[in-house]
């Protein structure tokens, strides 16, 4: 855990997961990025690699060891880059790795901001005012893991997959969703999709119901999921918190980044409710294997992701600093990749946010 020298200065281990694809090219992109941030509180990087993901797989049979969560356990907080590797079938390694430490970790918290950047690019005509964040259930409903398949091959083959909803985990995640609501612009929109999956949704709906009547000054409000989509794109300005269920958070994530300036710039953070545990840090973006090894990759979304680790960790200096290194970065041409509109490298953008932050951006 954090540890202070005898000279004050705190160590903040982090774990670091680069994983397959264009992970390990934006952590590494990431890592003096943050190391310089923290020093701005006051802090030191301690950073360890874990070599996992499918590379780890094909050698070992498994995506991260079989101890992989506990060894974890130590750190204040992991940064992860993605997991999915051509060769190795996707649910093997995402269940072998992200997900695990998600369940594993007890990292029931999701939380995914989009905003719009200044100088990316957007689908809509006027995305200026777009602030909002998704509060997305992490492991439960549809990601519960639960499931099989009979008559593999024949063709009366079936498989069911069974959503968990537990009023424990909703009530949970409903009151801080309700607290953050709060502590930003006061609106919450509650997404699911009751009106056909009338078990699991309907409990989200009154327990979430429930809590909101301890929050009369939050304006509270339950969306259709399919409705919410299609308002995401019509009037997203008007949205703040969005509190889902794990597989509808998962989908308009997507679709929020999208409109703010794509995956490279969507940061997340996977947390427990306590400190029982460290927090997972990682961009909303997949291991992209049409860009793998280009060094085209947009790092900002894992810089981002930083800023949530050192938001968390008690470091907000350093998050600032990330912050405004990205939005520098993209407010001109030569700081932005091809995802938004560029030409730069990874290295070129890692160059521009390490320089900012080392200078207070007074630096170009
Ligand atoms: P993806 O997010 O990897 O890529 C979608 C598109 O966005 C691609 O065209 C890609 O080039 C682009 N893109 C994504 N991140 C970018 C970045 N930082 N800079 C520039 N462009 C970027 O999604 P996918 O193609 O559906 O999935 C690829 C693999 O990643 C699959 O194996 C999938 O299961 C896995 N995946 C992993 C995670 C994770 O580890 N958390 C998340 C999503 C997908
Ligand atoms: C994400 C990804 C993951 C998810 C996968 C890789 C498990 O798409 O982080 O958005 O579905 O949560
Ligand atoms: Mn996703």
């Amino acid at each position: 855990m954090t540890e202070l020298d005898t000279a004050g200065v705190r160590t903040i281990r982090v774990a670091v997961i680069g994983g397959d694809g264009i992970g390990p090219e934006v952590t590494a992109a990431t890592l003096p990025v943050l190391g310089a941030a923290a020093a701005l509180d006051g802090a030191v990087v301690a950073a360890e690699q874990f070599d996992w993901g499918g590379d780890h797989y094909l050698r070992t049979g498994r995506a991260m060891p079989e101890d992989g969560a506990e060894r974890l356990r130590g750190f204040d907080g992991v940064l992860f880059g993605a997991v999915g590797r051509p060769g190795v079938p996707d649910h093997e390694l995402i269940w072998g790795l992200i997900l695990s430490l998600r369940q594993q970790l007890g990292l029931a918290l999701n939380l995914r901001p989009a905003q719009f950047w200044p100088g990316a690019r957007s689908p809509l005509a006027r995305p200026e005012g777009i602030d909002l964040l998704i509060v997305r259930e992490n492991t439960e409903g549809e990601y519960a893991g639960i499931g099989g398949r009979s008559q593999q091959g024949r063709p009366g083959e079936v498989a069911v997959e069974v959503a968990v909803h537990s009023r424990t985990a909703i009530e949970r995640i409903a009151r801080f969703s309700f607290e953050l609501a709060r502590r930003r612009r006061g609106g919450l929109a509650l997404v699911t999709k009751s009106n056909v999956l009338r078990y699991g949704y309907t409990l989200w709906d009154e327990v979430t119901g429930e809590v909101a009547d301890g929050y009369p000054d939050v304006q509270y409000e339950v969306v259709l999921a399919d409705a919410m989509a299609a308002r995401m794109v019509e009037r997203p300005a008007g949205l703040d918190v969005v509190l889902c269920g794990n597989l509808f958070g998962d989908l308009l994530s997507d679709l929020a980044c999208s409109l703010t300036g794509g995956l490279g710039l969507a940061p997340s953070a996977n947390v427990p409710y306590d400190r029982s545990a460290p927090g997972v840090y990682e961009p909303v973006h997949g291991s992209a294997p049409d860009i793998a090894g280009r060094g085209i990759a947009n790092p900002c979304a894992c810089a981002l992701s930083a800023a949530m680790l050192a938001d968390d960790l008690g470091l907000p200096r350093a998050a600032q600093a990330i912050r405004a290194a990205v939005a520098a970065a993209l407010a001109r041409p030569g700081g932005r990749t091809p995802d938004v509109g560029g030409t730069a490298t990874t290295s070129e953008v890692a160059a521009a946010l390490l320089a900012h932050v080392t200078t207070g951006g007074s630096a170009r």
